[in-house]
């Protein structure tokens, strides 16, 4: 069965639009985690970047107490994130690139580039009993080099693939490049989630890709969340999943 995650970075950004800088505020992010997980929902992922422009400290201390299914922590590679992950110890942490001008995460890691230092990041969470995912562009290039760092997953761009949707040419090849790259990291010995600008309308499309353990969903099923509630949001995210093989 192909798992959801779901991403709650935006609920926190709501907060953060009338509450900033305090330490209370609505909507809340652990409340919306228990319900994304009574809907269904595998797992929960938050986003704790550099500029705590959403997702704050005293929030993925609360979701990694109340969250029941996993808690995937997505993170720069930094000494800080680093220090963080191993004292609140995720069930699995997500590795992303991050620049602070930009609006989300805009692309994938260069695991070519800095392979030796995810390398040591692996390691440090593999002592600790965290698991590792390393969101890449579908490339294979990064995919092999992904493969070498002995993290045990990887997380496919999906940016481009939403991008192009409305264009068939484009969706087709899109489509075509993260099935190949799915492929190969399978053969790698790599687990395969995906996620990036997914949403209801282009979902169904991406389900002839093979391989995927987990899509990570966020922005479309918040913003959904405001006219059905959550917890419909994401039974109706489930429910256009269900047809994937296996
Ligand atoms: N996966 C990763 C690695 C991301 O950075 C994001 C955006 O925070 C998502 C998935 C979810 O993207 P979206 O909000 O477009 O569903």
């Amino acid at each position: 069965m192909l798992k959801l995650g779901v991403n709650i970075d935006h609920v926190a950004t709501l907060r953060e639009a009338r509450y900033r800088g305090r330490q209370d505020g609505e909507p809340d992010p652990a409340s919306a985690a228990r319900q994304c997980e009574a809907a269904g929902a595998h797992g929960i992922t938050a986003h704790l970047r550099e500029d705590r422009r959403h997702i704050q400290d005293r929030d993925v201390w609360r979701l990694r107490e109340v969250v029941q299914t996993r808690l995937n922590l997505e993170m720069a590679n930094t000494p800080e994130m680093v220090g963080i992950a191993l004292r609140l110890k995720p069930d699995i942490i997500c590795l992303v690139p991050e620049r602070r001008e930009e609006l989300t995460t805009e692309g994938g890691l260069d695991v070519v580039a800095g392979e030796t230092a995810l390398k040591e990041t692996s390691r440090r969470m593999a002592d600790a009993g965290i698991e590792v995912s390393l969101f890449i562009a579908p490339e294979p290039a990064q995919v092999e080099a992904a493969a070498r760092t002995g993290a045990g997953f990887i997380e496919l761009h999906t940016g481009a693939f939403a991008e192009g949707f409305a264009n068939p040419a484009h969706r087709a090849a899109e489509l075509a490049r993260l099935s190949r790259a799915s492929e190969q990291a399978h053969g790698l010995g790599l687990q395969v989630n995906a996620g990036h600008g997914l949403n209801y309308e282009n979902l169904a499309a991406l389900l002839p890709v093979p391989h995927l353990v987990e899509l990570n969903i966020g922005h479309t099923i918040i913003s959904r969340a405001i006219t059905t509630g959550l917890e419909t949001a994401v039974r109706q995210m489930l429910t256009l999943m269900a047809p994937y093989p296996g």
